[in-house]
């Protein structure tokens, strides 16, 4: 079997390149519907940011989530009104404090400003280090899943706009009815829901959440008795069919990761990345297989990349699969119908076999990150 060597060295491989930071961007304005628009953050300093601003850093490779962690990832960035340079977290004078949340599909952490802590003073102008680790045993800096780290710290300045749009509000992580979610569109159309009333809240043939993705993208390899790699994800067509979901996703170990001492449980952060991998981490997309699974194959892998950078990322799948993920992309071809993280036609980036996204990540792994909690989708959503 591939990769029986995972859970030996815990070395960075000889031909792990260092992770770039692609972009860092942050809140610069909102969007008609008052959401937060993110532009990239000029390397000359000259860009200005809303006060309630969050941080995107967009890297090239896939990262340890154990160092953009809640625990530890705040001190893997400095924000910091005083300019003088600084080299590790330690010297970042008067921190804003920053919860980071990694999404693996856009290989992007967003950092945002922590309720109750003092946060972004208007009118002011601050630097932004992101830091590689200090070294070889730091557990905060950038790393890439194989333990490569950043090539080297990065620090853009920016300023901080006098006054805020008056609908700008603290920037949260998006939460909702991610498993369940409707298209209201499609909702407030007469004809979608057989028999049923127009805007019809439960109605079933307009869920394009979680739910809807694993079973129509998955289905007829992945039900039943019969379920590959015994991953059953039949949620049945009313999506109100919970327990093999429960059983044989959330929280086990995925087979192809079993291997080691320590095999038969789930780690969040083992010795080394990949071993014992929980299948659906609640909370924790960047450590989910079924994620990395969908990953490797073509409909994770933006059209709308330029050649270079589809290279790139194939490249860096190449180092997915030579580390820890076994066997085929998922969903394997012939499957449809089937689903993409990307919209395939920029003609109709609305089809509904594409994710739809929340504030900039794909509604999977928002789901997962939220607690990866699946309801009754025949149900009406509880009152919040
Ligand atoms: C055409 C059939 C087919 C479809 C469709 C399919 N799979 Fe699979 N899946 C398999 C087979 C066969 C295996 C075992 C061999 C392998 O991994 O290559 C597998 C294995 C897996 C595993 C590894 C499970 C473990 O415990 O290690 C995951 C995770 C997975 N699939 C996720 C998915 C997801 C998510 C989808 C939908 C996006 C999907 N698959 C769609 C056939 C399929």
């Amino acid at each position: 079997m591939a990769g029986c060597d995972v859970g030996e060295a815990t070395l960075q491989p000889i031909d792990a390149p260092p992770v770039q930071l692609i972009e860092a961007r942050a809140t610069t304005s909102l969007d008609q519907n008052y959401q937060p628009v993110r532009t990239a953050l000029d390397p000359a300093g000259t860009t200005e940011v809303l006060s309630t601003a969050s941080f995107v850093l967009k890297f090239d490779r896939f990262l340890l989530p154990s160092s953009v962690s809640a625990t530890v990832g705040a001190e893997s960035v400095c924000v910091s009104g005083d300019l003088a340079t600084v080299q590790t977290y330690a010297d970042c004078v008067n921190p804003i404090a920053l919860a980071p949340t990694y999404n693996p599909v856009q290989r992007e952490v967003i950092f945002r400003q922590i309720e109750g802590m003092p946060g972004l003073v208007p009118g002011t102008r601050y630097a932004l280090t992101v830091f590689k680790p200090a070294d070889e045993a730091a557990p905060s800096g950038i790393r890439a899943f194989d333990g490569a780290p950043l090539d080297g710290n990065t620090r853009i300045e920016f300023s901080v706009a006098a006054t805020n749009p008056p609908q700008a509000m603290p920037e949260r992580p998006p939460s909702g009815d991610f498993f369940c979610q409707r298209d209201l569109e499609c909702v407030m159309r007469t004809d979608a829901c057989q028999g049923d009333a127009p805007a019809d809240p439960t109605c079933i043939a307009c869920v394009r959440g979680a739910a809807y993705h694993l079973f129509y993208g998955c289905f007829g390899c992945h039900n039943g008795a019969s379920a590959a790699a015994g991953l059953d994800l039949n949620l049945g067509t009313a999506f109100n069919q919970l327990d093999p979901l429960l059983e044989t996703a959330i929280g086990r170990t995925a087979h192809q990761t079993q291997m080691g001492e320590k095999a038969h449980v789930g780690e969040a952060s083992p010795a080394r990345f990949g071993r014992a991998m929980p299948l659906i981490d609640p909370g924790n997309p960047g450590n989910s297989y079924l994620l990395y699974k969908i990953l490797i194959g073509q409909i994770a892998v933006d059209p709308s990349l330029p050649a270079d950078a589809a290279e790139k990322l194939r490249q860096e799948n190449e180092r997915l699969q030579a580390a820890f993920v076994v066997g085929m992309p998922m969903p394997p071809p012939p499957s449809n119908p089937i689903f993409w993280f990307h919209p395939q036609d920029p003609q109709t980036p609305d089809d509904q076999y594409t994710t739809p996204y929340v504030d900039g990540m794909d509604i999977l792994s928002a789901w997962i990150l939220n607690g990866a909690a699946p309801r009754d989708c025949s149900a009406p959503a509880a009152s919040p």
